[in-house]
């Protein structure tokens, strides 16, 4: 396969920017024709209106997407490493997947789901740990146009339930357990639970990791082993419209009720297709590792269908970064010889917290493109990514972007863009972004500061939100009339770049100026002991909201905490001014945070405000712990 849409310099991509603007049907047409395969081809490439909205993307094209992620790699690739499986625990073997062996396995369960009568347009919750038979059943389920729904295994049987019920999915793929470090978890009866409230669910596949005892419901559970054993080996691939929906993917929005964020096939394959090339500048030989969760858009997109479209070697890695010690990154990436590493601010700033001789005894020498995603990387972080890791010779890009955008918005692309620590830079090559005012109206100098949207589709956006257009409507496209709205704040500086400040809720206004959290933030992280912090609002009688900071610390024995206070404040002082000045500081153990690692800050708003009665389900949190602890030091 040849691989048109490549942009590898400067010059490229000015004039790939400049084609999208200009004539951005022409732009994706040539893309989408000259790099996938199509059964048919289509009419038109964009067809909209975001006042409904409605968004069509390569009308009347059929096609499959496990076509374009396996089927056409088999004659160049076929002994290629498509999934490189590293296990939880470092002493078991690590599994190379072949894109043969991947056409085999993903046929094989392909199989077993049409013979438990699943059929096109049919919903399937997957509930697994980050094994191959996530990143298989993902594609099984695309082989035969059912709509994969991947819930995160972290989520709470309350949680499961709430998501396999509001898309009414008929099946559920899970397994005995998972092993997370040096626990193992017992997903099976977590899905249990949550199915004494799910009536519409048929079937329940189980596949075998950790050989835990449990219970088979008769004629609901089965065991995958044994149908994998008897199914074909040749499935052949459904033929699916352009707009058939692909995937569901759950997003917490501002109400309880999570939003599933329905994503389409034609336009959500050859964005991520085209933004994996493009961000990672993805060689033939790379290995390419994204340690994000399959549970996630991150994992959907950037381990699973943008590189296999790309014939690339994905690295899919079940562990955590702690086990056996908090050296396991560096040393897979070693040990596999990575090219190009995508993780999470968070991630980096708890390993940055470590003993650097856990970096130090690795060789990271082949790490040529690191990445984040998720939140804004404070400067700090980025300086230790930078130094530590690529040893300031590997680009970092801060990836910028949202399950509802399906692929990456704003980034830098490595060696041909430039990199700002702190900003996600520019826009990709056919997105147009704006930031508009409280009013409504466009900012147009080019240094500006305000909410962030979106004026004009793109393949990959997500369509609706399962079963309530309305509430995708009222999200997404009201607060500014024919702009996406992302829901986040920015600033652009005087050359173009975007540096995202933050979602626009967690603005504090203190004595009526206009603070953003993340900038206050950023200031505290630079005090050498800090290792995280958040910034919260409450009432105050003089200056209506004053500032509460919850800061945990690397290691602070022996220190007086009222020095760091004032050492704290002063930097803050110096770095925004006085006004941005905390006045209270708690010292925390952690932060309480969601499974992608986002800081809850609903939780630490409530507790500064003192509304500890009212908290909200914390049960999906990553450490519930953290939040009693906070609770019984709160100022
Ligand atoms: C929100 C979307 C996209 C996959 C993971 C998160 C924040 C994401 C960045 C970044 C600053 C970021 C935004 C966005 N965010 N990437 N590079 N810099 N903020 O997906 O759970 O849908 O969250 O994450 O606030 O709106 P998600």
């Amino acid at each position: 396969m040849k691989n048109h849409y490549h942009i590898p310099s400067p010059e490229a991509y000015t004039e790939a920017c400049h084609q999208a603007t200009k004539s951005p049907h022409d732009f994706w047409d040539t893309i989408a024709r000259e790099n996938f395969e199509w059964m048919k081809p289509w009419d038109t490439v964009l067809e909209y209106d975001l006042s409904i909205p409605e968004v069509t993307w390569f009308k009347g094209a059929k096609l499959n997407i496990t076509v374009n992620c396996i089927d056409r790699h088999l004659a160049t690739r076929g002994s290629k490493t498509a999934l490189l499986f590293e296990p939880n625990d470092p002493s078991k073997p690590c599994e190379p997947i072949s894109y043969q062996a991947l056409y085999t396995r993903v046929c094989k369960m392909a199989n077993v789901l049409k013979g438990k009568g699943i059929q096109k347009g049919d919903r399937v919750c997957l509930y697994l740990p980050m094994i191959p038979e996530l990143a298989i059943a993902v594609l099984a389920c695309a082989r035969i146009g059912a709509v994969h729904s991947v819930v995160f295994a972290g989520f709470s049987s309350t949680a499961l339930a709430t998501r396999i019920n509001d898309c009414d999915c008929k099946m559920v793929i899970t397994s005995d357990g998972s092993y997370r470090g040096a626990k193992t978890i017992d997903l099976k009866s977590i899905v249990d639970a949550a199915l004494l409230d799910c009536k519409g669910v048929e079937t329940v596949l189980i596949v075998q990791r950790i050989a835990s005892e449990i219970t088979l419901v008769a004629h609901r559970d089965y065991w995958m082993e044994p149908l994998l054993a008897l199914a074909s080996e040749v499935c052949a691939p459904e033929i699916m419209d352009a707009e058939d929906p692909l995937f569901i993917l759950y997003t917490s929005g501002s109400t309880g009720k999570p939003k599933g964020m329905v994503h389409t096939t034609a336009g959500y394959m050859v964005y991520s297709a085209f933004s994996f090339q493009n961000v990672f500048q993805y060689q033939e030989q790379d290995v390419y590792w994204c340690t994000a969760d399959i549970g996630w858009v991150t994992g959907h997109s950037y381990i699973v269908y943008g590189p296999l479209a790309n014939g690339a070697t994905s690295l899919m890695f079940e562990g955590v970064p702690t086990y056996p010690d908090a050296g396991r990154f560096w040393e897979v990436i070693a040990k596999h010889k990575v090219n190009q590493f995508y993780t999470a601010p968070t991630a980096i700033r708890a390993l940055a917290k470590e003993s650097l001789a856990l970096v130090e005894k690795h060789d990271l020498s082949s790490l040529k493109v690191l990445g984040t995603v998720g939140e804004p990387i404070n400067e700090e972080a980025w300086h230790w990514y930078d130094d530590h890791i690529g040893k300031n010779n590997a680009p970092i890009v801060d990836t910028w972007w949202q399950t509802e955008t399906g692929g990456i918005m704003i980034t830098s692309l490595p060696g041909i863009t430039k990199a700002i620590p702190t900003y996600a830079t520019k826009a990709m090559p056919g997105i147009r972004l704006a930031l508009m005012d409280d009013t409504g109206q466009e900012l147009t100098h080019p240094k500006a500061q305000g909410k962030l949207c979106i004026s004009y589709p793109w393949p990959s956006m997500a369509r609706s939100i399962y079963g309530n257009h309305k509430r995708y409507k009222e999200t997404y496209f009201s607060a500014f009339k024919n702009f996406y709205f992302t829901g986040d704040g920015a600033l652009r500086d005087a050359d173009g770049n975007y540096r995202i400040t933050g979602r626009v809720d967690d603005v504090i206004i203190v004595s009526g100026h206009n603070l953003g959290t993340a900038p206050i933030e950023d200031a505290i992280n630079q005090h050498p002991l800090v290792a995280e912090s958040a910034v919260v609002g409450f009432p105050h009688h003089i200056k209506g909201t004053a500032l509460y900071g919850y800061v945990s610390l690397k290691n602070a024995a022996g220190k007086n905490e009222d020095e760091l206070r004032l050492e704290i404040n002063d930097i803050i002082s110096l770095e925004i001014g006085p006004i941005a000045k905390l006045n209270k500081i708690q010292f925390t153990q952690g932060l309480p945070k969601t499974r992608s690692g986002k800081i809850m800050r609903r939780i630490l708003r409530k507790i500064a405000q003192k509304e500890i009665d009212n908290l909200g389900d914390i049960s999906t949190l990553l450490n519930p712990e953290v939040v009693q602890h906070i609770i019984n030091n709160a100022l």
